[in-house]
């Protein structure tokens, strides 16, 4: 009886698991277990065995247990320890926070014109890009016979015979005219939105981009004020000298016009697809205010006049980030627009 106690005791202190030492206990220590069934048989015993195995089973009992309750112990504290490790969390650790968008970089180029020109006493004005024929075209001195209107190729829209031409814009020079006829003289203003053509796409041409007008009417304005105006934006946008050139530049509502190119910022000169190999980017076309727009606007030429510009502020928001690719701009690519 001995042999099978010690045993038993064996079993207990080397069981690998609960599961193990669960079998063990029931086994040994359960209702049906061994010490029950020892402890039955005793009514078969004389009084004297009875009362020695009696002793027996007690000290085993108590023996067992406590090596039961200790290896129990043991094992919840393995338990205990691995849950810990598996829902182990550092609450040190700084929280992700809200994760934030930021401004695309047309949007934020747009903002700092905006911000340069009103220091210098310009309105920020907006125009529909749905348009009339008429403030698209016509008040800017493109008849509709005038082949300056082959120059943007148009999206037209259907709505109706008899309610004139509409038009998706081509550029922002509408404004000019809405301005004109919305504030008058003296007027100093810029326009950036949104324009459309119906062009075929490649690294610098996208069929819908951004421009920027700008227009400043008051007594004698010279091309020396068109100059230094130029000159101030993109020195304050580039934050350097950057290289430009000024040709002859033709545009029915101006006269004399001029197209204001800057060196190319993505090859610096060579040549690459975004200048079309040529090392110069057309980004300013200007000139003095044709007297016939602002006549036609109802503003006397003979005491007015002025000059204005159209940015292409898409193309110059490639210069300042060098963007090689107008697409990128509007691809909607977050591995792109995380860049800014
Ligand atoms: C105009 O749109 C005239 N309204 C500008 C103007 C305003 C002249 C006031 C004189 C006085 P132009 O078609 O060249 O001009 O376009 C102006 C600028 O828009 C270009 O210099 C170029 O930077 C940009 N641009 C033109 N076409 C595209 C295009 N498809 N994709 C991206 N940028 C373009």
């Amino acid at each position: 009886m001995q042999d099978l106690l010690d045993s038993a005791l064996d079993r207990i202190r080397s069981a690998q698991n609960n599961e193990e030492l669960e079998a063990v206990r029931v086994e040994v220590l359960g209702r049906k277990g061994v010490l029950a069934q020892l402890s039955k048989d005793m009514g078969k015993l004389s009084p004297d065995e009875r009362a020695a195995r009696g002793k027996l089973i007690n000290t085993s009992k108590q023996a067992l247990e406590s090596a039961y309750e200790e290896k129990k112990a043991g094992f919840d504290r393995a338990a205990l320890a691995a849950k810990l490790d598996s829902e182990w969390m550092d609450l040190t650790t700084p929280a992700s926070g809200v994760p934030t968008g930021s401004l695309h970089p047309i949007t934020q180029v747009q903002w700092e014109i905006e911000d340069l020109f009103r220091s210098m006493g310009f309105s920020v004005l907006d125009g529909p890009e749905v348009e009339t024929e008429f403030h698209n075209f016509d008040a800017l001195n493109i008849p509709g016979d005038h082949p300056a209107r082959d120059m943007q190729d148009t999206f037209w829209l259907d709505v109706g015979k008899n309610a004139g031409g509409w038009l998706l814009r081509t550029h922002t020079s509408p404004v000019q005219v809405r301005g004109m006829e919305k504030l008058g003289p003296p007027l100093r203003m810029i326009a950036p939105g949104r324009v459309f053509r119906n062009e075929s796409v490649d690294a610098s041409h996208e069929h819908t981009f951004y421009q920027l007008e700008g227009m400043m009417i008051d007594r004698n304005v010279s091309v020396g004020n068109l100059i230094y105006f130029m000159k101030t934006l993109l020195t304050a946008i580039f934050r350097k000298e950057v290289t430009v050139r000024l040709r002859p530049g033709y545009f029915p509502f101006v006269e004399p016009g001029f197209e204001l190119d800057i060196r190319c910022l993505i090859c610096g000169g060579p040549g690459c697809p975004v200048c079309k190999q040529s090392g110069w980017v057309e980004l300013l076309p200007c000139g003095l205010v044709n007297p016939h727009v602002l006549r036609m606007s109802g503003i006397d030429p003979k005491e007015w006049n002025g000059f204005a510009f159209g940015l292409g502020l898409t193309r110059l928001a490639m210069m300042r980030y060098a963007i090689d690719d107008i697409r990128w701009l509007q691809s909607g690519d977050l591995r792109f627009l995380r860049q800014f």
